[in-house]
């Protein structure tokens, strides 16, 4: 008997050697045989559906880690966004009685120096037909006006109303920026400015930056996009805070140089730094999700693969990069100015 089942030739041997097979015996022997065989490819199949199960639920998995990674780090700028606008309106408040205030301090000012000038002027002619005790009068005026510094504090006032005149306006600019930053949808189409979005965004980071780089803005002509206006907004703010993060590591004094412009019914936007670049070998991974250079607890991977999602997937646009490893790298983002209507979630 050729061919026979591995464990089955060893049985036979083991319990069969020396006995003579009859025709019933060889029957029975051959439906074994295939019933071992049979067994085998059973199991075989069975091995092979659980590894294709296995396989498919870490991808799965994979997917879900990723889902997860990526609506945590939504909710947590999402979070951001809210925080910042609600600390934005508490100021906007004060920051409009300070403003009103002071625009009246200003008024108010001004008639008293025209008072006070009319009473130097009229302290001049007195002093001219003025008597002895009179005279005295007149100096004692001199003297609390000297003593308390009142010329110079004149001059000094209108700076001093300047400043703070300005400094409000930044103030206010500064909560401007923040409201317009959190404003806008993250699930509906709206028009949006996408040069006001790149300062919005420059607004929320400009305590970060302002020690580490010049910024060089070019925005152009461009009109308002079809977009969901807080997503593009957290793109800007991910590929501005890799920016920066890229010139700190190299520790230059920075430039992040944004340009904006239209074409062919579309918009872009390039973002440059001349940070510490990305090497060619890490290229093709950095939009996949979890893929980091930064130390833990510092990055999460999520920046890049977000960012890709919201302009390829939900809005129909391209994100691509040119960069040299020591040199610099440069963002680029293509937004269609319409959207068309079978694009994800427009409305
Ligand atoms: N402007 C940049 N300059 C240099 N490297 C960058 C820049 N932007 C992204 N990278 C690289 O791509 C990786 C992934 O970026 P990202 O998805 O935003 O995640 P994270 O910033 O959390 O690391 C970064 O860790 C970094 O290595
Ligand atoms: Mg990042």
């Amino acid at each position: 008997m050729d061919n026979l089942h591995r464990l089955l030739k060893r049985q036979m041997n083991k319990y069969l050697e020396d006995v003579v097979l009859t025709d019933e015996l060889h029957a029975f022997i051959f439906a074994v045989n295939q019933a071992y065989i049979d067994h085998d490819k059973d199991r075989l199949l069975l091995e092979r559906s659980i590894e294709i199960s296995a396989r498919e639920y870490h991808e799965k998995m994979d997917k879900i880690r990723i889902l997860q990674g990526q609506l945590v780090q939504q909710e947590k700028l999402a979070g951001i966004g809210q925080l910042s606008a609600g600390i934005a309106h508490e100021i906007n408040n004060p920051l409009g009685y300070a403003q009103s205030n002071l625009a009246t301090l200003k008024k108010y000012l001004d008639k008293i120096k025209g008072f006070l000038q009319t009473v130097a002027e009229a302290e001049k002619d007195l002093q001219a037909i003025a008597t002895e005790p009179e005279q005295k009068i007149l100096q004692r005026i001199e003297h609390a006006r000297q003593k308390n510094k009142i010329d110079l504090i004149m001059t000094d006032l209108d700076d001093l109303m300047a400043e703070s005149a300005s400094g409000l306006v930044r103030i206010e600019r500064i909560v401007k920026s923040l409201l317009g930053f959190a404003r806008h949808r993250v699930n509906t189409f709206e028009d949006y400015d996408l040069n006001q979005g790149i300062l919005d965004t420059l607004a929320i980071v400009n305590n970060k930056i302002k020690y580490l780089a010049a910024v060089d803005q070019d925005l152009g002509n461009i009109p308002c996009i079809q977009a969901m206006g807080g997503l593009i907004n957290q793109v800007l703010l991910n590929l501005i805070m890799n920016a920066i993060q890229a010139i700190q590591d190299k520790s230059v004094k920075g430039i992040l140089a944004i340009k904006t412009f239209e074409k062919d019914g579309s918009v872009y936007c390039l973002i440059t730094d001349n940070g510490i670049g990305i090497p060619k070998t890490n290229l093709e991974h950095i939009f996949t999700p979890f893929f980091t250079t930064k130390p833990v607890g510092m990055g999460t991977g999520l920046g890049l693969s977000i960012a890709y999602d919201i302009i390829v997937n939900k809005h129909a646009g391209e994100i691509t990069l040119d960069s040299a490893e020591g040199v610099g790298t440069t963002f680029i983002l293509r937004l269609p100015v319409q959207q068309e209507k079978n694009v994800v979630g427009l409305q």
